[in-house]
């Protein structure tokens, strides 16, 4: 809420919250004396609760981009909002020598995503930018326990951002001929960067430049534990082979899917494996590898491996699929008929070297 002489709410929260998010907005402002509206985001995390305020407040103008209308209304249904269409660099006059400034933010990363930068306090609503699935009890960066923020802001960029990174990099050129200065970033969830907001300005750009650190992470699924071995004497190679690196390994029967594609984004190479089962791979890898190829990854390596009992074909769907996803497939593979012996762990070694060549 932005209150100078005019009255401003910046986006609203979650459909299910949404009567609780009226009723404790009367506790704080008479909803009447809400001059504007400003939706950064037609989203339903930002966009639910309109419906129930607008039901208290019809007819309040309600800024937004034009792509932002068209979500609104395909969400909501056309129920004759006073929308205002803004583009960037528009303004909007709050009173006190303030003003807002919209900036769209397109494909970043919805088409009619959005900033609003407040002049005077200079804060930037930045919407889903910045942010991160987190809550901080006491709203501020500098009060959140430090390591599990930056690893939620990178585990939002990872699952969602990434594959907007090309206009990430654009978008930040763009704010930074604005010459703005921000002494607040404020997210429409998860912390509130007060404290040197540009740090997580500085994060974007590293993490929009095909980000790797020296990691790999091997995901996998098993039915009867052969694949399961495979899996950890590959990580066993790993660090033969190159004991500085970081190794992960995750079973994707148990492991969160976020969790694992957040350690993806921080990975120079991933070993991928599974059984092969009805002619193809388990469904837990085949639902994973869905959303891999959706993030777009850039700049990565993958290596496949697996078991089987008859036909086999396991190994190569997941080549297949890595390819497709945008990773720099290794041919070496590690493919083993039922369980592993002496002579299929003899295969890894070959395949870990292809992996971590430079
Ligand atoms: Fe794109 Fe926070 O929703």
């Amino acid at each position: 809420m932005i209150e100078e002489e005019k009255t401003v709410l910046v986006d609203t929260v979650w459909a299910p919250h949404r009567f609780e998010f009226v009723e404790n907005l009367k506790q704080e402002i008479d909803l009447h004396k809400i001059d504007y509206i400003v939706m950064n985001h037609g989203e339903v995390d930002h966009s639910g609760s309109l419906t129930a305020l607008l039901e208290e407040i019809p007819g309040t103008p309600i800024y937004c981009t034009a792509a932002c209308v068209k979500s609104l209304e395909g969400q909501y249904g056309k129920l004759d909002w006073n929308f205002h269409v803004v583009k960037t660099g528009d303004t909007l006059d709050v009173g006190n020598g303030k003003k807002l400034i919209f900036v769209e933010m397109k494909m970043l990363h919805w088409p009619d995503s959005m900033a609003t930068f407040l002049t005077g306090d200079n804060i930037l609503f930045s919407m889903d930018a910045f942010g991160q699935h987190f809550a901080v009890e006491e709203l501020f960066n500098d009060k959140a326990d430090q390591a599990l923020l930056n690893k939620e802001a990178m585990k939002y960029y990872a699952n969602i951002l990434t594959p907007f990174s090309m206009f990430v990099t654009k978008k930040l050129e763009e704010i930074s001929d604005f010459g703005l200065t921000f002494d607040m970033i404020a997210p429409a969830h998860g912390a509130i960067w007060r404290d040197n907001p540009m740090q997580i300005v500085e994060k974007y750009a590293k993490w929009a430049d095909a980000y790797q650190e020296d990691q790999v992470t091997l995901v996998y699924d098993t039915m009867w534990d052969g694949t399961k071995k495979l899996a950890h004497h590959i990580a066993d190679e790993i660090h033969v082979q190159s004991p500085d690196t970081v190794v992960k390994v995750y079973c994707m029967q148990t492991a969160d899917k976020n969790e694992v594609m957040t350690e993806v984004f921080k990975s120079k190479a991933i070993v991928v494996g599974s059984p092969t089962v009805g002619n193809d791979i388990l469904s837990s890898m085949t639902g994973w590898l869905g959303f891999l190829k959706q993030l777009k990854f850039k700049g990565k390596r993958g290596a496949a491996f697996g078991t089987y009992g008859w036909s086999g074909e396991g190994v190569k769907i997941i080549k297949d699929w890595l390819a497709k996803s945008g990773f720099n497939v290794v041919d070496e593979e590690v493919r083993v008929n039922w369980n592993p012996e002496a002579e299929d762990y003899a295969k890894i070694p070959a395949m870990v070297t292809a992996l971590l060549k430079n």
